[in-house]
C-alpha cells in the first residue's frame, strides 16, 4: 500500500534538492519497478531513470519514458541485442568496466543500427564493479569515442556501501573521498581532451552530499520515494528527510498465547536480508521470526494484541526486493485507494 501523501512529499523533497544544487534527478527504477511512480517522478522534474537491468527497462519504455540509464554492465550476446533493440527506441545510456563489454556492445549496436551513449563506471570506493585504474578510465573513453555507433557521455560513479551509514558524519566524509576519487578520474579524462558531460551517482544515503559535492550532475536514488527500515535506521537532516510511504498490509491469521500474535505475511512478501519488517506505530509488537507465509510478532507484556483478523501495517526493510515479490502497488489517499498501479518489471531481471 503506497500512502499518496507522503510519497509525493519524498518526491518533491528530492526534485527540490536536486534543482537547488542545480543537478539533475534520475531516480533509480529498481527501486519500484512500476512506470506509474517513474511518470510521477518526471512529471516533477527528473531527466529520465535509471534500470539495474535490461529486460527492466522494457514496461517503462513501453510506458513511454524515453530517457533511461542502464546504471550497470550488460553483458552476453542475447542482453546486448535487447539492449540495442532499446536503444533503437530510447535516448539509452550503459555503464562499461571492461574493453572487451566495450567492444561487444559496439558490435550489438552496429548489427542493429543502433547508437548508445556509454558512462565508464569508476569504482569509487565501494569494490564492486567500476574500472579503478587511470589507463583503463582513459582507454575505454577513448574507444567509445572512436566508434560510430558509441557516445562517451562521462563516468559513473556510484557508492553503495555509504548509502546506510548510520550517521550523517560517516557519510559526507564516505561521500567526500568518493566525490573526489570522481573529480580526478574526470579531471584526468579533461586533461586528455574528452569532455565529460555527465558524472552520475547517488543513492538515497548521499544524495544530500552528492549533490551539494559540485562533482555529480546526476543523482541515482530510487528509495527516497518511500523509505524502508534500514534507510530508517539512517541519521537525517531537517532539511532533507523522507517519510515512510510504502505499507504491506498484513492479517493476523492466528492468536496462540497471549504473547504471541502470527501475520500472513512472511517470506513471500517481505525480504529480510536487512533484518525483519518492522511493525508501523504499534508499541510492544516486534515482528521476530518470518517463515514461507507466516510471520510471528511478539507481544510486550502490557501491549494491546492485535485481534485475529485484525490489518496490521508493516514496514520492510529493504523497499527494492520487496517490490518485487508484488503485482500491484495499492495507492491510497486519506483512507480511500485512489489507483491500483502494476509492478510491471517485477520478476525482469534479465
Ligand atoms: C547503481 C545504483 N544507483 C542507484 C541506486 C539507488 O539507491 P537507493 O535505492 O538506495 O536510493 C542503487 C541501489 O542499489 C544502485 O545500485
Amino acid at each position: 500500500m503506497l500512502d499518496l501523501a507522503a510519497f509525493e512529499r519524498n518526491l518533491a523533497a528530492m526534485q527540490r534538492w536536486a534543482d537547488a544544487h542545480g543537478v539533475a534527478l534520475r531516480p533509480h527504477a529498481k527501486a519500484h519497478k512500476c512506470p506509474e511512480v517513474a511518470l510521477r517522478q518526471i512529471a516533477l522534474g527528473a531527466r529520465g531513470i535509471c534500470c539495474q537491468k535490461v529486460s527492466e527497462a522494457l514496461p517503462f519504455l513501453q510506458a513511454g519514458i524515453r530517457d533511461i540509464h542502464i546504471s550497470n554492465e550488460v553483458v552476453g550476446p542475447a542482453k546486448l541485442a535487447l539492449l540495442a533493440q532499446l536503444a533503437l527506441r530510447a535516448e539509452l545510456s550503459v555503464c562499461v568496466d571492461h574493453p572487451d563489454n566495450l567492444a561487444a556492445i559496439a558490435r550489438a549496436m552496429a548489427q542493429a543500427g543502433a547508437h548508445i551513449t556509454v558512462l565508464v563506471e569508476v569504482d569509487v570506493g565501494q569494490g564492486r564493479c567500476g574500472a579503478s585504474d587511470a589507463e583503463t578510465v582513459v582507454a575505454l573513453a577513448r574507444a567509445a569515442q572512436a566508434d560510430p555507433h558509441l557516445r562517451f557521455g562521462g563516468l559513473q560513479a556510484y557508492h553503495g556501501s555509504v548509502q546506510h551509514e548510520r550517521t550523517r558524519e560517516a557519510r559526507a566524509r564516505i561521500c567526500a573521498s568518493a566525490a573526489a576519487t570522481a573529480a580526478g578520474y574526470a579531471e584526468l579524462l579533461r586533461g586528455h581532451g574528452i569532455a565529460v558531460d555527465r558524472i552520475t551517482g547517488a543513492g538515497t544515503g548521499s544524495a544530500e552530499f552528492d549533490a551539494a559535492s559540485g562533482v555529480y550532475t546526476e543523482l541515482q536514488a530510487g528509495s527516497y520515494a518511500f523509505m524502508d527500515g534500514d534507510y530508517g535506521a539512517n541519521q537525517w537532516s531537517d532539511t532533507l528527510r523522507f517519510d515512510n510511504s510504502l505499507f504491506l498490509l498484513s492479517t493476523v491469521m492466528s492468536t496462540p498465547t497471549p504473547e504471541r500474535v502470527v501475520l500472513d505475511a512472511g517470506l513471500k512478501s517481505t525480504t529480510i536480508e536487512c533484518g525483519p519488517p518492522r511493525v508501523w506505530q504499534r508499541d510492544g509488537l516486534t515482528y521476530v521470526a518470518t517463515n514461507d507465509e507466516h510471520g510471528v510478532v511478539k507481544v510486550d507484556a502490557g501491549a494491546r494484541a492485535p485481534a485475529l483478523g485484525e490489518v496490521v501495517k508493516l514496514v520492510a526493510s529493504h523497499v527494492d526486493p520487496t517490490f518485487n515479490l508484488h503485482d500491484r502497488l495499492v495507492a491510497v489517499r486519506d483512507g480511500v485507494v485512489e489507483a491500483i498501479w502494476p509492478v510491471a518489471a517485477r520478476g525482469l531481471s534479465r
